[in-house]
């Protein structure tokens, strides 16, 4: 088949670190199929599923069964992230190498939405990590500050009366970790960075040859917590949605590879979890289906970055830092690639309604935006195209 992509922009298929697949556990709010169409949709054509599923993903049973699965669904390359610890909270290191050897070639471990406190703790684990080849993507809260806290600590939360989660309580991490991951040997990958605190320790851990990387998700680059006035539930999230001047440095570190990548953190919530008093609902947003044209507001359309800069934070970086090209064969030439075109000018209003995933839990919905994934192609086939994600089962498989 011939494609004309006139007047639009091909770029790599993009690849996010950082999804909340919710199977197994909570298949009510998104299974593999319905996140990979969303995926697919995205523009994306792999997907790394965190670990805080139910059961936790702190084996190569369920590693391995997510990675099959994504197989059978075929939309997407889903990449199973390990737990760091047995369970979420564990205080016993997880088998790393096991689920590194089995199929689901687990490169990427986490403990997102906990985060290991124990600096002992955290150290052995960067130590296994380091001898193992594999990075761990930290969550970079210190839950010894965040008790209750369910918004930024400013003015906003101050007023409203709600808790606030400061900004330490993610610096903290920041600073704790590159110097454990310096100690180690290690490389750590901060999950969604979000303030400007955090963009100056990047720097400086950078400057000293500390093997750190970050990425920023679309809703901290877009949103702040002036959200917070509407009260409504769909604007909790952790890390908070911060303060202007956050979001403004959060956009320059993208732009000068401080931050070396965006990553979704879509994280499917049930209505019922969201429909409540802001402090009693679930914290997490989707994000799969709008990454792509909210980058392009934010950093594309007031220049920061050129679409090759996009490449490079929506796809290169995000598969370097997850060893990507030691996940099978590299493409060659002649061979069939993975692809997304872009319409950079499409004009469209996110609704709620007809995203792919199973939950409706966009703080984006009926804002418009300019560009939009059209056509994703993973390995020479059609995955999405036209705002339709392809049959699930009928997959090329890795
Ligand atoms: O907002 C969040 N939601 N932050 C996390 O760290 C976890 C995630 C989830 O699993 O819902
Ligand atoms: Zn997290
Ligand atoms: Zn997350």
């Amino acid at each position: 088949e011939v494609i004309d992509g006139g007047g639009k922009v091909l770029l790599p298929g993009f690849v996010d670190l950082h999804t909340h697949l919710r199977e197994p556990g909570r298949e009510d709010t998104e299974t593999i199929e319905s996140g990979s169409a969303a995926a697919a949709l995205g523009g994306y054509t792999a997907v790394f599923a965190m670990a805080n599923t139910s059961p936790v993903a702190d084996s190569a049973v369920v590693t391995d069964h997510v990675y099959r699965r994504g197989q059978e669904v075929g939309l997407v390359d889903v990449h199973p992230v390990g737990a760091v610890t047995v369970g979420l909270k564990g205080e016993k290191l997880a088998e790393m190498g096991m689920m590194a050897a089995g199929p689901g070639r687990v490169r990427v471990f986490s403990d997102d939405g906990v985060c290991v406190s124990d600096p002992l703790l955290m150290r052995r684990a960067l130590e296994y990590s380091a001898s193992l080849g594999v990075v761990i993507a930290q969550h970079a809260e210190e839950p010894r500050l965040t008790k209750g806290a369910v918004a930024h600590e400013g003015p906003e939360a101050a007023r409203l009366g709600l808790t606030g989660w400061p900004r330490a309580a993610e610096e903290a991490i920041v600073a704790r970790d590159a110097l454990l991951a310096r100690d180690a040997g290690a490389r750590v990958h901060i999950c969604h960075a979000s303030t400007a605190g955090t963009v100056e320790l990047l720097t400086w851990a950078k400057e000293q040859g500390i093997a750190i990387t970050a990425e920023v998700t679309p809703h901290h680059l877009l949103l702040d917590d002036s959200r917070l006035q509407t009260y409504d539930a769909v604007n909790r999230v952790n890390p908070p949605l911060r303060e202007a001047s956050d979001v403004a440095a959060l956009r320059k570190a993208l732009r000068d590879g401080v931050i070396d990548c965006v990553a979704t953190d879509h994280a499917p919530h049930a209505d019922q979890d969201k429909c409540c008093e802001f402090a009693a609902a679930r914290p997490g947003m989707l994000g799969l289906e709008t990454a792509l044209a909210i980058v392009a507001q934010v950093s594309v359309e007031p220049g920061d970055l050129s679409w090759r800069d996009v490449a490079r934070v929506m796809s290169e970086k995000p598969a370097q830092i997850a060893r990507l090209d030691d996940h099978g064969r590299p493409i060659g030439v002649g061979e069939p690639a993975n692809l997304t075109l872009v319409d950079p000018d499409l004009g469209w209003t996110v609704r709620a309604d007809e995203l792919a995933s199973r939950s409706r839990n966009t703080p984006f919905a009926e804002l418009s935006f300019r560009a939009k994934p059209v056509l994703t192609v993973l390995r020479g086939r059609v995955t999405a195209r036209d705002g339709v994600a392809a049959q699930p089962g009928t997959g090329v498989r890795a």
